[in-house]
């Protein structure tokens, strides 16, 4: 049975126009980390994590990110230890396991690294609300476009809150320290 297509039409009208709860944000995805293993939403449940989309290519966002995210990690001390750090690429072609794993090691080694199949990366953004595309560069190659928000979730797996890479380190720790203290 096919709903009247004006009805359908309407259905998505208010969904788009529907503001997105925070449970329905990195509600459901499952890839692969560079150690082969499935990572996915349920598996991540009990503990709060951080997540950030971007590709090794990437010329500046995504290293310095990278780096701000290892600073903050670095500056919760043991803390640290209860957030999981979580970079997916958006850019799976280029970044395999292998390649993913050695760009991470220039970061802070808890930073799990996690990559799937174009599909699987697609409904990955789908779920985080992110969007990324690829740029074709004069001269040959490609870039991505991507969504640089970090994103905070709480261990229910829910949206707490987000962090820019730009913010100042004061505020980062307030909202890292904040999702901490969730239950
Ligand atoms: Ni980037």
């Amino acid at each position: 049975m096919s709903l009247n297509p004006l009805l359908r039409r309407a259905a998505l009208i208010v969904m788009l126009a529907t503001p997105v709860a925070a449970q329905e944000i990195g509600e459901d995805f499952a890839l692969t980390a560079t150690d082969g293993r499935r990572v996915g939403a349920e598996d991540l449940l009990g503990q709060p994590y951080m997540l950030f989309f971007g590709f090794t290519h990437c010329p500046e966002v995504c290293p310095t990110a990278l780096a701000e995210i290892s600073a903050r990690l670095e500056d919760l001390g043991k803390d640290a230890d209860r957030l999981i750090p979580v970079f997916v690429t958006v850019d799976p072609e280029r970044d395999t396991a292998e390649y993913l794993a050695e760009y991470l090691g220039w970061f802070d080694p808890r930073i799990i690294g996690l990559r799937g199949t174009e599909a699987e990366t697609e409904a990955t953004a789908r779920a985080f609300r992110a969007t990324y595309r690829k740029v074709p560069l004069d001269g040959g190659g490609y870039t991505m476009d991507h969504t640089a928000v970090i994103y905070l979730m709480d261990a229910d797996g829910v949206f707490f809150d987000r962090i820019d890479y730009r913010d100042s380190p004061q505020t980062q720790l307030q909202a890292l320290r904040a999702l901490l203290a969730t239950p």
